[in-house]
């Protein structure tokens, strides 16, 4: 099945990739997504919830069962998102490692990806896609506003979640089949080119023992981060960069 061709619109859940992974596990196939027009319980990396006002922004998570697990699914996903919003309105959306869609230095939106095993053999992966759409400043809670921005805040006009989706679906076929088609190289040569950081940069990178700042190097071949720090060079797999405005206001809980 193509992504998007079953699409399961609900007003309302909890959140859609808990919602999709409930089908998956009683088998549904390849493609179909979960669209809501609000969610009550969405969640976002690192155990954050995600702000997801009814008709403001689009949620939507995809079903995969690709043939291998891999660090450069949320990496083409966020591709492909940028892509899409390339494609449609000429907008220049960065990828910030390893899930945020950065536009004017500002999030957009983000990638939940979570994978299911059964024993070692990977069973399916839910894609979550986050993107904010239709949100004036004033609709994001204060401690968001610094940082969050909507389509509309720059386009000046409100879009619809499900055409904002039909782009995005139409892109991510297009990259999910480089994905499959072992096409690694260019999933990461792409990265590299719509990343928000350049390599050589100065980043501040935020693991679990806290804040560590380096100098961007790149990405390795797997898509993991390679920062070279006072310690020498470290490679992480998780973890998230800060911008400027995020490493003035660590710990901040409840992202946009
Ligand atoms: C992030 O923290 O940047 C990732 C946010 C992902 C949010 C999306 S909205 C649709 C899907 N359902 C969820 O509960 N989360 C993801």
């Amino acid at each position: 099945m193509k992504i998007g061709e079953k699409i399961i619109h609900l007003p309302s859940c909890s959140s859609t990739n808990d919602v999709l992974r409930e089908l998956a596990e009683q088998g549904e196939e390849e493609g179909v997504v979960v669209l809501a027009e609000e969610q009550t319980a969405g969640r976002g990396t690192k155990g954050r919830s995600w702000f997801s006002p009814r008709g403001k922004g689009l949620y939507l998570s995809v079903l995969l069962r690709p043939a291998r697990e891999s660090a450069l699914l949320p990496l083409m996903a966020g591709v492909a998102v940028a892509e899409a919003m390339a494609e449609e309105y000429s907008l220049k959306i960065r990828v910030r490692w390893p899930n945020d869609l950065i536009l004017k230095t500002k999030k957009l939106g983000g990638i939940l990806c979570e994978s299911s095993f059964a024993g070692s053999q990977l069973s399916y992966v839910v894609i979550g896609i986050g993107l904010n759409l239709n949100q004036e400043e004033e609709d994001f809670p204060p401690p968001l506003r610094p940082t969050a921005i909507s389509l509309k805040m720059v386009l000046q006009r409100d879009c619809h979640p499900e055409f904002v989706a039909g782009k995005i679906f139409t892109s991510l076929s297009r990259w999910y089949n480089i994905f499959q088609a072992r096409g690694d190289e260019q999933i990461l040569k792409t990265v590299e080119i719509l990343n928000q950081f350049q390599p050589g940069e100065e980043i501040t990178f935020l693991i679990e023992e806290g804040p560590v700042k380096g100098r961007f190097l790149g990405l390795d071949s797997y898509g993991r981060l390679v920062v070279a720090t006072d310690s020498g060079t470290r490679i992480f797999t998780s973890g998230e960069v800060l911008t400027p405005v995020e490493s003035l206001s660590p710990g901040e809980e409840g992202h946009a």
